[in-house]
């Protein structure tokens, strides 16, 4: 994120002296990627970031994954993971949006996971990589040690690896957030960003359209407890550990610099259109290594006479595609069973497209209200615990309408 920010009390200089109003010293934190040689911030700390009192073992939600074997596509019906929670909300005060999450899907770059919550998470911080948590519906305050952001349903919350943060809901509806978790940054596409970082003209969103920390966040405490997730021997060579802090981590009076979480609303995307079928990569809103996050928006569709406008059939050679299904009515998708809170599983080495009814249906379409998140990776996902137990289990078989249990 080459966007530079001030925020709250800095000192002209960095590197220099900057002291409290009872003339103790602010401790200066530059939090950085890439060994010194990419983004960062200076933060001003009243506390020592450093300073621990104790520490002891996290167990993480389950993180084991399970090849897609036989290898099929998938439909994964998410809302079913936390049943009971379209009629009674208050049935999900078990759940927070960190600890509560259900792993979907994973591989050694990246992991999907779900979560529908109304309790407050306690304050983590993720050591493996950046996250993209994108609002399916409710609203929350996140928290973090830069400053809060208020985000809502299609917001995109972006939160650099290590940012020590926690998540608040508000609101009388559960939050449903849908968590891609990074093994490494999160960023704009390249090919979006001049080669001093900022949006180009034909980017379909730009440096207005995100917003970030407007202001100090300021806490008390003693002996507070943040929840670290960071690489280790468990399943996908993850780990936990929560460490025990003496003073509250919200301790920042000031920061700059080009490394934020910041929040990005899916509707300020604007589409890429054309006579005929753009191909997905117009859809691209970030990117991480070794996947792309890309999301189809409501929008116009192809205006050739004779255009096709759901998509044609794809085999996509070099990656798996993950579709979660948000709103509106996915078009390319009718008569598959496919529904709100659905992500389907479209691997590798087999080739999809619409179902045959769709194509026939779509012609003659000037719109599309459709909202949908894809992921695509670049190495083979497998399911995590909660896929598996969301699995219909018939997808496969949508478009031939019959198969081995018909
Ligand atoms: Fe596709």
């Amino acid at each position: 994120m080459a966007f530079y920010r001030q925020v709250g009390e800095v000192p002209r200089k960095r590197h220099t002296q900057f002291r409290r109003p009872d003339g103790r010293l602010y401790a200066e934190e530059l939090m950085g990627e890439e060994g010194f040689s990419s983004d960062s911030s200076l933060l001003y700390h009243r506390g020592v970031p450093s300073s621990l009192v104790d520490a002891r073992p996290w167990q993480l939600p389950d993180q084991a994954t399970t090849p897609n074997a036989p290898l099929v596509p998938r439909h994964l019906k998410l809302h079913d993971l936390f049943p009971g929670e379209e009629a009674m909300p208050s049935t999900s005060a078990a759940a927070d949006p960190v600890t509560g999450r259900r792993l979907v899907l994973g591989n050694a770059d990246v992991r999907i996971s779900y979560a529908v919550s109304s309790l407050p998470s306690p304050l983590y911080r993720n050591a493996v990589g950046d996250e993209c948590v994108f609002v399916e519906r409710g609203t929350a305050r996140v928290e973090t040690v830069f400053g809060a952001l208020d985000v809502g349903p299609g917001d995109y919350v972006v939160l650099p690896r290590a940012t020590t943060h926690r998540w608040l809901p508000t609101g009388a509806e559960p939050l449903r957030t849908y968590a891609i978790e990074a093994n490494g940054h999160i960023a704009p596409p390249k090919r979006y960003l001049s080669k001093y970082g900022q949006f180009l003209e034909h980017a379909p969103y730009c440096e207005r359209d995100l917003r970030g920390p407007a202001a100090p966040l300021l806490a008390e405490g003693t002996d507070v407890e943040v929840y670290v997730k960071h690489r280790g021997e468990g399943p996908g060579g993850l780990a936990g550990t929560v460490h025990v802090v003496p003073e509250h981590p919200f301790d920042v009076v000031g920061w700059d610099g080009c490394l934020y979480p910041y929040a990005f609303d899916v509707a300020d995307f604007e589409p890429i259109t054309g006579r005929v079928h753009q191909p997905p990569p117009v859809h691209q809103v970030f990117e991480g290594p070794n996947f792309v996050i890309c999301n189809f928006v409501p929008r116009k569709v192809d205006y050739h006479p004779l255009a096709v406008p759901v998509p044609y059939y794809h085999s996509n050679v070099d990656s798996d595609e993950i579709m979660f299904y948000v709103d509106g009515d996915y078009e390319a998708r009718k008569g598959s069973g496919i529904g709100k809170g659905s992500v389907t599983v479209h691997p590798g080495g087999h080739s999809h497209g619409p179902q045959p009814a769709a194509v026939e249906a779509s012609l003659g379409a000037e719109r599309f209200d459709e909202l949908a998140v894809m992921v695509d990776t670049f190495r083979p996902l497998q399911l995590g615990e909660g896929g598996a137990a969301v699995d219909d289990g018939r997808y496969a078989w949508s478009w031939s309408g019959r198969g081995p249990t018909s």
